[in-house]
Parts: C-alpha cells; sequence; structure tokens
C-alpha cells in the first residue's frame, strides 16, 4: 500500500487540487483507494462530495485509532457512481485542530499509521491531503506515510517553501519516520508561456535535480470548475480536463511505480 502526503508549508499552492487530481485518476482506473482529509478546513471533503457533518471524522480516529472508530468514519467519496472505481474517505472536520499542536507527543504522531494498520479495505493507494503548516497534523500525516509530494508553485517564495518543506521531511525521517522518502516536487499552476515561470521551474531542477516531477501541472480554471462542482476531473468534459487528466495520470504513474519498487526492496 502506498501512503502519499500531499504537503506544502505554504497555503493555497494547489495541495488539495493535486490530492484530488490524483484520486480522480486512481478512481477512473479503479484503483482501491482511501483519502485521509487532514486539514481542518476539510477542502479535500467538500471536494469529494463528503456531506459537512458526518457521524464522524478525522478527529475521532486520531482521539481513538480504533477499527470501530475507522469503520464508523471511513465513508464513501460522492463521486462514486461517475465510474467503476473504489474511494473513500476519512473526513475531515475543524474539530481536528486540536492534533494541530507544535509539540504533539510521538504516542499521539503515531497515531493515524497505527489506525492504518486496522483498515481492512484492500487499498492500494492512500492519499493524504495535508494542512499548509508543519504541526502536528502534518507530522502525523507524514509518520503515516512512505511518500511526501510536496507541491509548489513556480513562483520565489514557494521555491524557498518546497527546499524547506523537503528539509523537514527528512528529519522526521531521521526521529521517527525511516521509511519516508520524497515523491517528489510538483510545479502546480503553471502557465505555459509565462518567461517567469519557466525560470522558476529551471531553478527548481538546479536545486531538486530529478525530484522535480515531469509534467508539472497547468493553470487551468476548468479545474476550479470540476472541484466547485465536486465532480472528478476525469469526467468533466472538453479539451483543458483531458489535457489535466492526462498529468494527473502521469504523476499517479510515477508514485505507484515507485510504490511497486518499495516493495520488492523490502
Ligand atoms: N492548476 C490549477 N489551475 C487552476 N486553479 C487552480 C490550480 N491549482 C489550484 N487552483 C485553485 O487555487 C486555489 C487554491 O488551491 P488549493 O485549495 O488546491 O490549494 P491548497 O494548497 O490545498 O490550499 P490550503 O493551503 O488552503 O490547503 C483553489 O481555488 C484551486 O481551485
Ligand atoms: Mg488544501
Amino acid at each position: 500500500m502506498l501512503v502519499l502526503s500531499v504537503s506544502s508549508l505554504k497555503g493555497g499552492v494547489g495541495k488539495t487540487s493535486v490530492t484530488l487530481g490524483l484520486a480522480s485518476a486512481a478512481y477512473a482506473r479503479g484503483i482501491p483507494t482511501l483519502v485521509v482529509d487532514m486539514d481542518p478546513q476539510a477542502d479535500a471533503s467538500t471536494g469529494l462530495e463528503i456531506p459537512s457533518s458526518t457521524r464522524s471524522d478525522l478527529s475521532d480516529v486520531l482521539a481513538a485509532p480504533k477499527s470501530r472508530t475507522l469503520e464508523a468514519t471511513i465513508t464513501p467519496s460522492g463521486w462514486v457512481g461517475d465510474q467503476l472505481g473504489h474511494l473513500d474517505v476519512i473526513p475531515g472536520s475543524p474539530r481536528s485542530a486540536e492534533f494541530d499542536r507544535p509539540s504533539l507527543s510521538d504516542k499521539y504522531l503515531r497515531r493515524l499509521e497505527d489506525a492504518l494498520q486496522k483498515v481492512d479495505h484492500g487499498y492500494r493507494l492512500v492519499l493524504i491531503d495535508c494542512p499548509p503548516s508543519l504541526n502536528g497534523l502534518t507530522r502525523t500525516a507524514w509518520a503515516a506515510s512512505n511518500r511526501v509530494l510536496v507541491v509548489t508553485e513556480p513562483g520565489l517564495f514557494s521555491v524557498a517553501a518546497a527546499d524547506r518543506a523537503l528539509r523537514a521531511t527528512d528529519e522526521l525521517r531521521r526521529q521517527i519516520a525511516s521509511q519516508l522518502q520524497p515523491l517528489g516536487v510538483v510545479v502546480n499552476r503553471v502557465r505555459p508561456r509565462s518567461i517567469e515561470h519557466e525560470y522558476r521551474i529551471n531553478e527548481l531542477r538546479e536545486m531538486f535535480g530529478p525530484l522535480v516531477l515531469s509534467p508539472p501541472v497547468p493553470e487551468r480554471s476548468v479545474l476550479q470548475q470540476a472541484q466547485g462542482s465536486a465532480r472528478p476531473i476525469h469526467s468533466w468534459p472538453g479539451e483543458a480536463a483531458a489535457e489535466l487528466s492526462s498529468v494527473f495520470d502521469q504523476l499517479l504513474d510515477r508514485a505507484l511505480r515507485t510504490g511497486r519498487l518499495r516493495h520488492r526492496g523490502r
């Protein structure tokens, strides 16, 4: 099972959009997938058409990572019905903010990892949408993950933030998460003919080498339209949606390839 955290320490760069794009790609392909909404803003849950008040949510799982709690919390995505996939969600809620303390003890940092070990739905992929900070919730997500995907925009401050995020994952790997590796850096909201964006992408390649994933995600308003209607981008009509779908397909392929390598290496 590949457990992939989608992170950035900077807000609004596209973590939730990339999580939803990858979920859409996995769903279109029928890959059994669980999305964990780690952000108290719960945007991923909204995008996956989860009702705003569920019986239980991530905060219940973090309070008591028991099989019973998980079974009561895991909810099928509202996308179900579009295609044949198997896509479930651990919904987020503002209540999970209580676990976003800067100094969360190791016991709490391991709670999602404990919970995922008890999940028995045959998921091949777990996608974790992280909040834009490096407090307890992001660290809890990383402790449960074997890969981190860092999202960045092609701008000066975002490049510096991506560097900080990669350094922070390295630090947590040395502390409590020996399995944690970067999948790479995905550049989001790229405008094809922007000289500034091209310059920043080259700068990222100089800094991070092959960790900069290809292709970048273009800026397309259709992504916002699909999100606003809580639909997967793969089911949205038109050329721009097809282009975005293909980008997320390629990023998913890359993620799953890494997952297979890990298993072979065990
Ligand atoms: N490639 C893109 N093309 C067009 N719009 C985009 C793209 N990526 C993200 N957006 C839009 O930018 C806004 C911020 O994106 P998103 O919510 O995914 O970022 P985030 O990193 O998850 O934010 P937060 O830090 O608040 O969790 C959203 O309105 C989203 O629809
Ligand atoms: Mg988000």
